[in-house]
């Protein structure tokens, strides 16, 4: 493919923005790029390697001129637009959940099973945020030991929920400083001021949330390890940037501290940041904005043997959306 004439579809939201900053950092080579959004959005503009583009409403004739769509305005746009945009020969890469467990679309994080990207009918799905974060840092270990199973909480930011959540964050968080009234929760389940929750989307029967369960069912999909068994908590924390995860996994074999160490420093897309006693480790707060995933507070497990307990730090928005979805691109 020539450079690609390339749209972002939910270009004025929380990712949206994030993949204008990446596809500036990362110097993509484009020949035309169109911003679109919904109605309300129309006529705003939009600022691209200096250039001021006009953001367009989403409409059935959007992709004539389009070679790769990035998705990421809710799953109900990607079901209702990505199949339009495929009919005009345009590749989609979707953020949304709306194609990921569907076997005729690959769930590609490069890093993991960029070959898989081969397969592809037209739509390629991005992952998760948290599974993403999650498996940069469980595909190491696989191929080390061998993974059984995985038990993880997660400290997911609020800009996870999208731009309208992380403005009520602070909103809410103002409110409490200022001693004023805090204003309902809209965005988010809960008010988040000085909080946090057990719940990131809806509830399930069984009594996970989707989101847990969108963990348990893309890692096995990502890493073709259908037997895997992962049991995820997602909670939402009162941070604006980056997900964090504490992580303990079952192996197959014994993999000693320094091997778990030596392997994630040599993974690709992670970042080994180990030194507790020099009070080094990864936080929210040093990742933002940063392309690598953070993984530190490595340590032998004291319930599965054998096994090991670690802790991951990811920018959400930049490797677990943009930047993933980018790669996914480049890939291509
Ligand atoms: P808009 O800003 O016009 O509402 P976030 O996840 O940060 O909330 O962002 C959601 C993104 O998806 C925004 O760019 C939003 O546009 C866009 N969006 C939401 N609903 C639609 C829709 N029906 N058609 C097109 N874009 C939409």
């Amino acid at each position: 493919m020539s450079d690609p004439r390339i749209a972002i579809v939910g270009a004025t939201g929380a990712v949206g923005h994030e993949f204008l900053t990446v596809l500036t950092e990362r110097k993509f080579p484009l020949r035309s790029l169109k911003l679109l959004a919904s109605e309300r959005s129309a006529g705003k503009k939009m600022t691209f390697r200096g250039e001021e583009l006009t953001v367009e409403a989403l409409g059935d004739d959007s992709f004539h001129d389009v070679d790769v769509a990035f998705f990421s305005a809710g799953g109900g746009t990607s079901r209702e637009f990505a199949p339009k945009a495929v009919k005009s020969d345009c590749v989609v890469i979707d953020n949304s959940s709306a194609f990921r467990m569907d076997d005729s679309v690959p769930l590609i994080v490069p890093e993991v099973n960029r070959a898989a990207i081969a397969g592809h009918q037209g739509i390629l799905a991005n992952p998760n945020c948290s599974t993403i974060i999650l498996v940069l840092a469980l595909q190491p270990l696989h191929a080390a030991a061998g993974l059984s199973s995985v038990v993880v909480s997660t400290y997911q930011a609020a800009s996870g929920a999208g731009q309208r959540a992380m403005d009520e964050l602070y909103a809410s968080t103002r409110a409490v400083l200022d001693g004023k009234p805090v204003p309902a929760p809209d965005a988010l389940a809960q008010s988040l001021a000085f909080n946090l929750f057990p719940q990131v989307d809806v509830f399930m029967d069984d009594g996970f949330t989707r989101e847990e369960d969108k963990m348990l069912y893309e890692v096995r999909k990502i890493m073709d390890l259908p037997e895997l068994r992962v049991d995820a908590t997602c909670v939402r924390v009162p941070v604006a940037r980056c997900h964090s995860e504490s992580v303990a996994v079952s192996l197959k074999k014994e993999l000693s501290v320094e091997g778990a160490q030596a392997a994630f420093a040599a993974a690709p897309g992670l970042e080994l940041v180990d030194d507790p006693q020099a009070l080094s480790y990864p936080m929210p707060s040093g990742y933002a904005g940063r392309e690598e995933v953070g993984v530190g507070r490595v340590r032998s497990g004291r319930v599965f043997d054998p096994g090991l307990t670690f802790w991951l730090v990811g920018d959400q928005l930049k490797k677990g959306a943009a930047l993933n979805a980018v790669q996914i691109a480049e890939a291509l």
